[in-house]
């Protein structure tokens, strides 16, 4: 989108121990030699990890993010991570609304609104996913879901500045399969119109990344599409050489 700087964020999933951080580097340092200052890039890392990337990285214009946090900023919450113990660790972004979430721990449109109010408080930038499953797909439901979604998980505060949208078809994600061209353009041009809609002119400007089997085979083509303005790289991420290979599609 003209005027939009894209953004290439890598998503490392539950992935990656110390041994991981040496990718990181070589990230790092493919974005140090110059690699495309056209282009802004994220790695969002396992939260035991994000302290140390975020020092590898500090040198570099590469920036470290988390992967969810919830909604609260502390408390009597076993387990879990808050916004703000991410940005304390280092963190510049945060996804939230991943549909692993989604699918697998119950995160809705309510709860993906509350976390990313979360990321706010804390100072960082959420990146709220969507996307829609195969039935939703070959019910033909796919721009509606994406319409639902974004109703119920973008809260109105939203601006270009504190939000971006990713678009991920669940059905392409750690599949190898891919919408094809025409496909991503009508989903991304839908949910500019949307977020135009729910937003004001401010999200005239909201990057919105599409992820799901993103390679560097693939990147030209999905990354040359009009209102795609990045990438949200699952299992290429975990490689430098392939999420190197990805920025330099733009
Ligand atoms: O968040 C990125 C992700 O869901 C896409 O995963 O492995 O298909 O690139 P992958």
């Amino acid at each position: 989108t003209p005027g939009i700087r894209p953004l290439v964020a890598g998503n490392w999933k539950m992935n990656g121990t110390s041994a991981s951080l040496n990718e990181l580097r070589s990230i790092g340092n493919g974005f140090m030699s110059g690699l495309d200052a056209e282009t802004e890039a994220l790695v969002c890392v396992p939260a035991t990890l994000l302290q140390r990337a975020a020092e590898i990285l500090s040198r570099t214009p590469v920036r470290a993010g988390g992967e969810d946090c919830h909604p609260k900023e502390s408390g009597a919450f076993t387990g879990e991570i808050s916004a703000e113990m991410l940005k304390d660790a280092g963190a510049s972004h945060v996804i939230v609304g991943h549909s692993e979430r989604r699918e697998l721990f119950g995160d809705n449109d309510a709860i993906v609104h509350a976390k990313a109010s979360a990321a706010w408080r804390a100072g960082l930038v959420a990146i709220i996913c969507i996307g829609e499953t195969r039935a939703e797909r070959e019910a033909g439901a796919t721009l509606d879901v994406l319409s639902r979604q974004l109703e119920g998980s973008v809260p109105t505060s939203a601006t270009a500045a504190n939000t971006i949208i990713a678009y991920e078809p669940v059905w392409a994600i750690g599949t190898g399969l891919t919408p094809t061209a025409a496909d991503v353009a009508e989903a991304h041009a839908h949910i500019r119109g949307k977020l135009i809609g729910l937003l004001g002119d401010a999200a005239a400007r909201m990057r919105i990344l599409y992820g799901g089997s993103v390679k560097p085979s693939n990147a030209v083509e999905l990354l040359g599409v009009e209102n795609v303005d990045g990438a949200l790289v699952g299992g290429a991420s975990l490689k430098a050489a392939d999420f190197l290979a990805i920025a330099e599609a733009y």
